[in-house]
């Protein structure tokens, strides 16, 4: 069989291991193994490179991708041409590596083609997987730098406010603000209210501590108030990029409590870490299955984590809105139980 692999969407650490474990596979087997550039943009452009053992072997370790990638490429209003390009490749199947612009992507076209999807994003929010690559790695980048900057706060008695990524979904603010105990923790999911926010931090000041951490994701908002949007890229599917509100906030809690008060914008660093051994586990399991649905015939599904298991499901099932932070989550119960302000 002649297989292509693309990935799409902004990258997340692991996406390599999918790409080293899918093509290990295939290759093995003595099937060829079609890289695709930059996304769908590769298909259109009909731009490709085999992928062999030297180019894939130790990729796992790497972040970014292999094959680069491109969220800007969609396949909305370019179905028919995608077909034909795709016609034009002459492959026996796809699989397609990206996040909700990807599948999107995917579930326009199909229908007739021969396509494998493996979710991936840090924000760790798409529907149908209980899990997605790149979150662990981002978790560990937030811990390991709240847990570095304790010690400047320390030294200088000031608060610190770190800025996570995650867009709508406070996953990652949650799961690192959790890994490295951070004082209180900010996500769009669960407003907040400024007033109690306030009197946790007073409270805590009190108590003459030298420092306070706060982790807060990039959309998280007080009470009626709007996500803090610092741009737009137009042909992107989610077209803000969210930015400035651990600026703002930081600046409100010095001002409020004269506690010296700096922010942290951890942003594309989240992404550039090599993925932790979880990840690595994660994305082995899942290229290997990927595979192995290819050479299977077993079109039209998508590689899942459920239940502790890496799994297959159709890709319809990403398609539903995206998985946030439900408001009693155990993850929310774990923190209170800290005594974590969330
Ligand atoms: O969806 C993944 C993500 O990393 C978000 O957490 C973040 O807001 C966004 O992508 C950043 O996108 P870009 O790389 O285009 O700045």
């Amino acid at each position: 069989m002649r297989i292509g692999i693309l990935t799409g969407g902004g990258d997340a650490p692991g996406l390599n291991g999918i790409i080293e474990s899918a093509s290990r596979v295939l290759l093995q087997q003595g099937h060829e193994v079609i890289g695709i550039a930059d996304g769908f943009e590769g298909v259109f452009d009909q731009n490709t490179f085999p992928l062999t053992f030297e180019l894939i072997r130790n990729a796992h370790a790497l972040s970014g991708t292999l094959l680069g990638s491109s969220n800007k490429s969609g396949i909305a209003g370019r179905e028919t041409e995608f077909h034909e390009k795709y016609q034009r490749l002459g492959l026996d199947g796809l699989i397609a590596c990206g996040g909700d612009g990807t599948f999107n992507g995917l579930y326009r076209v199909h229908e007739g083609l021969k396509l494998i999807g493996v979710p991936k994003t840090i924000d760790n929010d798409l529907a149908g997987t209980e899990a997605t690559f790149g979150f662990d790695t981002a978790c560990a980048c937030v811990a390991e730098n709240v847990d570095a900057l304790r010690f400047t706060a320390q030294a200088h008695r000031r608060l610190f406010v770190v800025e996570t990524m995650g867009r709508t979904a406070g996953w990652i603010a949650l799961g690192g603000g959790l890994a490295s105990y951070a004082d209180a923790i900010l996500i769009p999911e669960r407003p907040f209210d400024r007033g109690r926010l306030l009197q946790f931090v007073k409270a805590k000041q009190g108590t003459g501590r030298r420092e306070l951490m706060v982790v807060m994701s990039e959309g998280a908002i007080a009470a009626h108030e709007q996500a803090s949007v610092a741009f737009r890229v137009e042909d992107s599917p989610q077209a803000e990029r969210f930015g400035g509100a651990a600026f703002t906030l930081a600046r409100w809690l010095e001002q409020e409590t004269g506690w010296e008060a700096r922010h942290v914008v951890l942003g594309h660093l989240q992404r550039a870490r090599s993925p932790t051994t979880t990840d690595r586990f994660l994305t082995s399991f899942m290229g290997v299955l990927a595979a192995r649905l290819a050479t299977q015939g077993k079109w039209g599904m998508a590689v899942v984590y459920r239940d502790g298991r890496v799994t297959h499901a159709p890709i319809g099932d990403l398609m539903k809105p995206a998985r946030l932070v439900d408001a009693n989550h155990r993850w929310v119960q774990q923190a209170e139980a800290l005594g974590i302000f969330i």
